[in-house]
């Protein structure tokens, strides 16, 4: 079991006043992801956009990053910054599966849920098998072949022709990734547990949002969340594949104003 991280370490944003929202990128990505949420929700909330360990800025060290070793860093990164105010925690995609392990461990510091482009199941022994064959083609061809092999999926079909620039920055993202972290990251999702049995507990306020063309996760993951959910709302994101927030950021920002101030 590695050492838990220091928050002292983890790099981060803070930006805002108002309601605490704890951002939590996907994989293999990091803060910059939220870059405009960051920059146009800042009146409603306090944005905090951490790096988890092994990605963006935040040092690497040995896997495997399990979601619940991912959500301790991240209490203990809210405790840290002395954030006292319940939180909504918003996660998208891997960030999704933390967030669950977040509400599972610590719902007593959170106001609201905001689930994007993720899904409630574990992965299924395909995909299992598949974190572990990603693991090689790291080893033998580097991070790069990670990105390059993810890089077409995660926008809609047709958008990183039509913008190429936000194809290169999400490349250039996702490059910042370490083999360490890539490889943590990996072996923490292949064995992350099943959260749809949580689902009819959840007690919270729920949003949950996920974009129209998600080539990574279907959007009747989405739905099936919604139903299992109590109360929970969805917003679908037109214009949108995995990454709503960055490929429609108009539309996801209205819908996550909507939610914080609903609060
Ligand atoms: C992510 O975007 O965080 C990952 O694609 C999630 C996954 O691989 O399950």
């Amino acid at each position: 079991m590695p050492d838990p991280i220091s928050p002292f370490q983890m790099a981060y944003t803070d930006r805002g006043q108002g309601q605490p929202v704890l951002l939590i990128h996907g994989y293999p990505l990091n803060r910059l992801l939220w870059q405009p949420q960051i920059e146009a929700l800042g009146d409603v909330a306090r944005l905090l956009a951490p790096d988890l360990r092994g990605h963006g800025d935040s040092p690497a060290m040995a896997g495997p990053y399990g979601m619940d070793l991912l959500a301790d860093d991240l209490n203990a990164f809210l405790d840290a910054l002395g954030v006292t105010r319940p939180v909504v925690v918003c996660g998208l995609s891997m960030g999704g599966y933390v967030a669950f392990a977040f509400y599972r461990k610590y719902a007593a510091r959170m106001n609201g849920l905001v689930l994007t482009a993720t899904r409630s199941a574990a992965d299924s022994p395909e995909a299992r098998a598949g974190r572990d064959q990603a693991a090689e083609t790291l080893r033998q061809r580097g991070a790069a072949a990670i990105v390059e092999g993810m890089a077409p999926r995660l926008l809609a079909p047709g958008t990183a022709a039509e913008k190429p620039e936000l194809a290169a920055r999400l490349r250039e993202i996702m490059l910042k990734t370490s083999a360490e972290g890539v490889l943590g990251a990996l072996a923490g999702m292949r064995d992350r547990p099943d959260s749809t049995l949580i689902l009819g507990r959840i007690a919270l306020p729920t949003l949950i949002i996920h974009g129209l063309h998600d080539q990574i996760v279907p959007l009747a993951e989405a739905q099936a969340m919604q139903a299992a959910i109590p109360g929970a709302r969805l917003e679908v994101i037109p214009v949108a594949g995995h990454l709503p927030n960055l490929e429609n950021p108009e539309a996801f920002n209205q819908a996550l104003r909507q939610f914080i101030t609903s609060l």
